[in-house]
């Protein structure tokens, strides 16, 4: 592959959507995973009765945003790719859709004065990119560290703060963030490390940022965080859809790394380790699940009182 189709897995959303594996976590797709904290919280959709302002950023061609929008009156995506912007604003033509970066669409929208005006802010498989570009852009020549590690912090907390100012009264933030724990994510970090180190604590980073920056909101008594990890699989059809999984999907098509041999063998190898007996490559996944609940305090613990 050429340095044209570096990241082309997520310059076109079709390309996304034919790579994308299905992700299951205890026999429930990341889609439903999402779809069930949305009936939690307002309950099953009532046709007509759509009324919340949802904001899904990094939101690719709108794969979950589909179990958003039966909620929504106002729903907004926005994400880098122009290609993915494209593919949402055709599911979804009543909806505002804006290519950006998630660090200055945060800030825009702050300083336009959307603070505290979305019921749902949403971030799936997303939000790790705009943490780590506070610290390094990859491109198709190489991985360039930008500034100094601390602006990078500040830039890193800046982003996460913004996440929850935007929630409105009783806001819900619900992400999806990958576990770099992972057996998958270990193969992908040791390949990436080949041509550059992660910054700070490796390639968990970004999540404990995430994570540190959501905990702080809560001790400002922003709101309430839970979090989980859920262990799961990601089903790939057979050695090749693994293989273009790891190449496009995780390695961003990156020509140093694709046109390695040893890279593409090692990929080949772990596949083969998790090959089933019909073929199916049934790759170990992990994801942390987020919810931070706008205006929650400690006693909304409490069990609900008994009639
Ligand atoms: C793994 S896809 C997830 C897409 C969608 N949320 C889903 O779950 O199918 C990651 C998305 O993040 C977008 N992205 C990458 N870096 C970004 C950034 N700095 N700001 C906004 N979006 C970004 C990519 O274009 C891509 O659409």
């Amino acid at each position: 592959m050429s340095l044209e189709s570096f990241n082309i897995g997520y310059r076109s959303a079709e390309t996304y959507e034919t790579m994308l594996p299905p992700h299951f976590y205890g026999g429930v797709e990341d889609v439903d995973i999402v779809a069930g904290i949305m009936r939690d919280v307002y309950g099953p959709h009532v046709p007509g009765a759509a009324g919340l302002r949802i904001l899904d950023l990094g939101c690719g061609p709108g794969r979950v945003t589909e179990v958003l929008a039966p909620y929504a009156s106002d729903l907004h995506g926005t994400d880098k790719s122009e290609g993915m912007v494209r593919q949402f604003a055709a599911t979804f033509p009543g909806a505002k859709a804006t290519v950006g970066d998630t660090e200055s669409v945060v800030a825009a929208l702050l300083g336009s004065g959307h603070a505290g005006t979305y019921d749902v802010v949403g971030s799936f498989w997303s939000m790790s990119y705009p943490l780590l570009e506070c610290f390094e852009e990859t491109g198709a020549d190489g991985v360039f560290v930008v500034g100094e590690r601390d602006a990078g912090v500040q830039r890193a907390e800046r982003i996460v703060d913004g996440l929850t100012r935007l929630l409105g009264e009783n806001g819900n933030l619900v992400m999806m963030f990958f576990d770099a724990s992972s057996a998958e994510q270990q193969l992908v970090t040791s390949l990436w490390e080949r041509v550059a180190p992660f910054p700070g604590t490796g390639r968990d980073y970004t999540w404990r940022l995430l994570e540190e920056g959501l905990q702080g909101a809560e001790r400002k008594g922003r709101g309430s965080l839970t979090t989980s990890r859920l262990s799961g699989v990601a089903v790939a059809a057979d050695a090749a859809a693994a293989r273009d999984w790891f190449l496009i999907g995780h390695l961003n098509s990156f020509p140093d790394l694709i046109n390695d041999p040893e890279v593409v063998a090692e990929i080949d190898e772990f596949a083969a380790r998790h090959t089933g007996a019909d073929g199916r490559v049934f790759i170990p996944s992990g994801v942390h699940v987020v919810h931070f609940r706008a205006g929650k305090g400690p006693a909304d613990h409490l069990p609900s009182a008994a009639e």
